[in-house]
């Protein structure tokens, strides 16, 4: 069975972020969101993954690699525009031949794994089969519904108006090779895009069957800056440990909870770190910085001065505010200063799509 990563499109919810990093690459606890769907893929038993990319398909090949590192081998797909879910199945038919395959959103993170999907689709006669969970905001994903004795998925719904159910399209599919046969007989959407779920209704209006598993645990799809921040928190909720190189953590009684910490950083004495937190190399953080609980700080940042709580700071960041910061999100290379200048007032350089709260 082989694996087919979704890494394409324009992630325009997160602009500006995603103006320069594209989306399957953002760091949720300083490890990007494409390494925990692979690293899934892989735990499953699919080592023979293919990815699917579009704009800045240069940086996906250059933080993945010939997949080696991660225990598999990957084959890089060119989607030249992003017509839909099933034109990336499409595109990929040269990859995928005639061979079942679980396709993943590369954006999708979802907690207790995907193992036991793998190995039901693998053992059921399904041609296509769901994983889908419950959500309070059904009208912003695909809908299924089921019938939960035959276990078998009787209805499915793209953003529907009015869900009849909450039980939402989590990003993960199995298919075997009639999905080529049903996206041939499917029309480009509203949006003009061949829309996957059109092509699983239109297998199960011909009388192929579709299965679904429940996700146990948790699923994000991390399309937008809240659900970001959420699964970020998540992840360094169930991930993060007190490892080898962290024990200073149970002395300094400044380093509180779970907090890993890169190579060579400098913590002023009186600076605070409230886990659970995570902190790459080469940090510095100055006197009496605060940083609390779900934030994720990447390499080479600089906090001088300032509080920080629930967020997510990448690369190369320069910070030093009498602020105190909640719920951000800092991309690579940015800086953050209050300065008591005179006339008073603030100065901000801003890219495109950016967003500040004051
Ligand atoms: C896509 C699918 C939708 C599914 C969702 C899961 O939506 O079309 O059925 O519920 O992924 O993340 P999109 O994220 O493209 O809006």
């Amino acid at each position: 069975m082989k694996g087919l990563i979704l890494a394409g499109g324009h992630g325009v919810r997160l602009r500006p972020i995603t103006n320069t990093l594209q989306k399957q690459l953002i760091p949720i606890a300083n490890k990007p969101i494409i390494h925990y769907v692979i690293e899934d893929l892989v735990n499953a038993g699919i080592k023979d993954v293919g990815i699917v990319v579009g704009p800045n398909k240069e940086q996906i090949i250059e933080a993945v690699g010939d997949g080696t590192k991660l225990g598999c081998k990957i084959t890089y797909i060119y989607q030249d525009e992003p017509k839909g879910l099933a034109h990336a199945i499409l595109v990929s038919k040269d990859y995928l031949k005639d061979e079942d395959f679980i396709m993943y959103l590369g954006d999708n993170l979802i907690k207790g794994g995907i193992k036991n999907f793998v190995n039901n689709f693998k053992n059921s006669d399904n041609s296509l089969s769901l994983m889908l969970t419950e959500v309070p905001n059904p009208k912003e994903y695909g809908i299924a519904l089921i019938d939960e004795q035959k276990k078998v998925i009787t209805k499915l719904l793209e953003k529907p108006k009015n869900p009849p159910t909450n039980l939402s399209i989590v990003g993960i599919y199995g298919f075997t090779k009639e999905v080529f046969e049903a996206i041939k007989h499917i029309k480009p959407s509203w949006r003009n895009e061949l829309e996957v779920t059109d092509t699983m209704q239109w297998m199960i209006e011909n009388n192929y069957k579709a299965g679904f598993e429940k996700v146990v645990g948790w699923w994000k799809d991390t399309g937008d800056a809240k659900s970001l921040l959420a699964a970020n928190q998540l992840i360094l909720d169930s991930y993060i440990k007190l490892e080898e190189g962290t024990k200073d953590n149970l002395i300094n009684p400044n380093i509180q909870g779970r907090v890993r910490i890169g190579k060579n950083c400098k913590i002023a004495n009186n600076a605070i770190i409230r886990g659970p937190a995570i902190i790459g190399g080469n940090c510095t953080m100055g006197e009496k910085v605060f940083i609390g609980p779900y934030t994720s700080i990447g390499n080479n940042v600089s906090i001088r001065k300032g509080e920080i709580e629930n967020s997510i700071i990448m690369d190369n960041v320069i910070i030093n505010t009498k602020e105190r910061l909640i719920s951000s999100i800092f991309g690579r290379g940015s800086v953050f200063e209050t300065k008591n200048r005179i006339p008073h007032g603030n100065k901000v350089i801003i890219g495109d799509n950016s967003r500040i709260e004051l």
